[in-house]
């Protein structure tokens, strides 16, 4: 993995990326005053045991209150249980594979583009505007306001670097600018549906009812707030890394290329190894005891997804590239209450896209003299610019 990722960039504090270990399972940062937790086990506890490791991290970050309401990444509890059902209700699994074949026609619209030419960035040409795409006609707001969204969610990814809440320090999740164009921008979209109903997501969240329920304005344009914020950029970032992954491993490029069934063990692997969020965070409600640590009441804790998924006690060589592995229990997704409601989609999207990819070009290769660097954010591994060969080799 250290030939994939350790060639550039990286945020220095993306240990895995060069094939290091943690020092400790659990350990406090008395720079940024937050807990990191490592250990697979660990993480599990944390994701496991939402009542002590509250998603409400509003109580010790700064965020922009309106993002806090109806925001399901940051409720815990009864309010996130009945907002998550009800938006399950319209976004489901059975609702993404209808979406499949749309997925598929603009893949191909995209690589159309790109025929003819010696060399292509996949970051532009697919893996930005696919996802995007993609959530907008999900959505039903025009994608051809697609350069807005990737003009705000650029902003607000943008600079969001570790949690730190030591003094003078704090992190108020840099998102603010850019968030309030987006909450702006489908808003209208939502009042506008109460008024003239279309088939669309924003259409049916509006006119849900879960037992005599609906939801409120402010519920709908969080739901679509957090669904651009959480299902972007890290879709990007998972269609790159994926290619990167079978680069550098050509033995399973071949494996991938004669049995496409293969392509889901791929993502995963890929997922594993290069988590597009490498760490989420918690507030702990109680004091309690993680991996013989004692965590006090109201502590900011990061649970580093990247690390857990390199924790050799869960995964054999933690460091191969093995999409073989099963079973591949990586915490890419998340995991309990809050696991992730678009890893459906992710997943379909991931797979069409690869499928078409190795179909279109039997010569798919980067560039040795244009190799792409990582962003340099701790929370996500990433990159922005991914140069590809595809004429003869
Ligand atoms: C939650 C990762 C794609 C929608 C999460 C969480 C993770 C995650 C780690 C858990 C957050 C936590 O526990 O605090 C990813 C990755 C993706 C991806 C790696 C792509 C490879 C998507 C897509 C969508 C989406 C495509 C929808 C369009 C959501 C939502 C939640 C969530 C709504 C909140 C669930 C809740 O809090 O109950 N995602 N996600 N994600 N994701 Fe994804």
């Amino acid at each position: 993995m250290v030939a994939v990722a350790g060639i550039r960039g990286a945020h220095p504090s993306q240990f895995w990326l060069r094939g290091e270990s943690p020092p400790e399972l659990v350990a406090f940062n008395p720079a940024t005053k937050v807990w990191g937790v490592y250990g697979h086990a660990e993480s599990l506890q944390v994701l496991n045991t939402p009542s002590v490791f509250s998603s409400e991290i509003q109580r010790k970050i700064a965020v922009d209150s309106r993002i806090n309401v109806a925001n399901l990444l940051q409720m815990d509890g009864m309010p996130h249980a009945r907002l998550r059902k009800m938006v399950s209700r319209v976004f489901t699994p059975k609702s993404v594979v209808g979406l499949e074949p749309r997925i598929a026609e603009l893949t191909g619209e995209l690589l159309d583009r790109v025929c003819g030419r010696d060399k292509f960035d996949l970051v532009q040409e697919l893996a930005y505007p696919l996802p995007l795409i993609v959530i907008a006609e999900l959505l039903g707001v025009p994608s051809a306001d697609r350069p807005l969204f990737q003009q705000w969610v650029d902003m607000m990814f943008r600079d969001h670097q570790e949690v730190s809440v030591a003094e003078g320090e704090q992190t108020p999740q840099e998102i603010l600018g850019g968030a309030a164009e987006v909450l702006r921008y489908i808003g209208e979209h939502v009042a506008e549906r109460r008024v003239r109903p279309r088939e669309d997501l924003l259409t049916k969240l509006v006119e849900t009812e879960v037992d005599g329920e609906h939801l409120t304005d402010a519920e709908v344009v969080n739901f679509g707030f957090v669904l651009l914020l959480a299902g972007y950029v890290t879709t990007t970032m998972l269609l790159g890394n994926a290619v990167l992954c079978l680069d550098a491993f050509p033995q399973w490029q071949a494996k991938a290329r004669a049995d496409r069934s293969m392509l889901p063990s791929v993502i995963e692997e890929s997922l594993r190894m290069m988590p597009p969020f490498t760490a989420l965070s918690r507030v702990t409600t109680e004091d309690v005891e993680l991996g013989g640590k004692h965590i006090p009441a109201d502590e900011v804790v990061m649970v580093w997804l990247a690390a857990a998924n390199h924790d050799e006690r869960a995964f054999a060589d933690p460091y191969t590239f093995n999409p073989a592995r099963d079973p591949n229990h990586h915490l890419s997704f998340g995991r309990g209450i809050h696991f992730c409601l678009g890893a459906p989609l992710a997943r379909a999207e991931g797979r069409i896209a690869l499928n078409l990819l190795l179909d279109r070009f039997p010569n798919l290769r980067t560039d040795p003299a244009d190799v792409p660097t990582f962003r340099d954010i701790a929370i996500m591994t990433g990159i922005d610019r991914l140069p590809l060969l595809i004429g003869p080799s």
